[in-house]
């Protein structure tokens, strides 16, 4: 399993990256909305710079037309680049074109298998599904993620599920379970994620008790 960096902030990017634990990074207009001063390729570009792997970056044009020269433009900004387009008639066409162009799309918004199955039909490389706002409405997420990954395992369509929208430490394990080839993790969970008390507490025993033999040590003529 891949695992993606869901945030448009740099300094966050450059810090997790440091630990060697990601492949990708996710961006979306509310993500970006809360960075100042750069513009929106800008970051993507420089996101680009730091990871190595897919960088998705979300198209906002709502027509057919301007949905295909955003996401050209878009794909345009850096190699690493994969273009997000909204999951609905629209963008399942845009996604039909493009695809053919060579263009990556991942279809976003998708919040039930029959989107999934539709996204990746039309050519989508990745399929985000919204694991959190189902849960938000009532609903069970990750059943979404379970159907959708029986049904391209069963037909071999070769886009991958990316698992979006987690919001806690469980989500990630079950997606994995569940065998999404990508969760893309918000910088505050995959903190979580790193973080054990145990841990902590281990680390403080085994300071401490190496403080006692290195006292002996040091009493010790060598
Ligand atoms: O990648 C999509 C993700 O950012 C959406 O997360 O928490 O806004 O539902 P959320």
């Amino acid at each position: 399993m891949r695992l993606f960096l869901d945030t448009a902030n740099i300094d966050q990017i450059r810090e997790v990256a440091k630990m060697g634990i990601i492949s990708g990074v996710t961006t979306n207009p509310t993500l970006m909305a809360k960075e100042e001063g750069v513009t929106y390729r800008d970051r993507v570009v420089e996101i680009c710079d730091v990871v190595d792997g897919p960088v998705s970056a979300e198209c906002t044009a709502r027509d057919l037309d301007g949905l295909l020269t955003e996401a050209r433009e878009i794909a345009a900004w850096h190699d690493n680049v994969v273009v997000k387009i909204p999951v609905d008639e629209t963008g399942l066409e845009a996604t039909a074109v493009l695809s053919k162009e060579g263009i990556k799309i991942n279809m976003t918004l998708v919040f039930s298998a029959n989107q999934a199955l539709l996204a990746a039909t039309a050519g989508a490389t990745l399929v985000s599904i919204f694991v959190g706002r189902l849960d938000d409405a009532g609903q069970e997420g990750m059943e979404v993620v379970r159907e959708s990954v029986e049904i391209f395992d069963q037909y071999h369509l070769p886009a991958q599920i990316l698992a979006a929208s987690l919001r806690h430490p469980r989500h990630v394990i079950e997606a994995a379970q569940l065998g999404a080839q990508i969760a893309t993790i918000p910088y505050g969970l995959l903190k979580a994620m790193v973080k054990h008390p145990l841990t902590d507490v281990g680390i403080e025993k085994f300071l401490a008790d190496s403080k006692a033999y290195e006292k002996e040590s040091a009493k010790t003529p060598s």
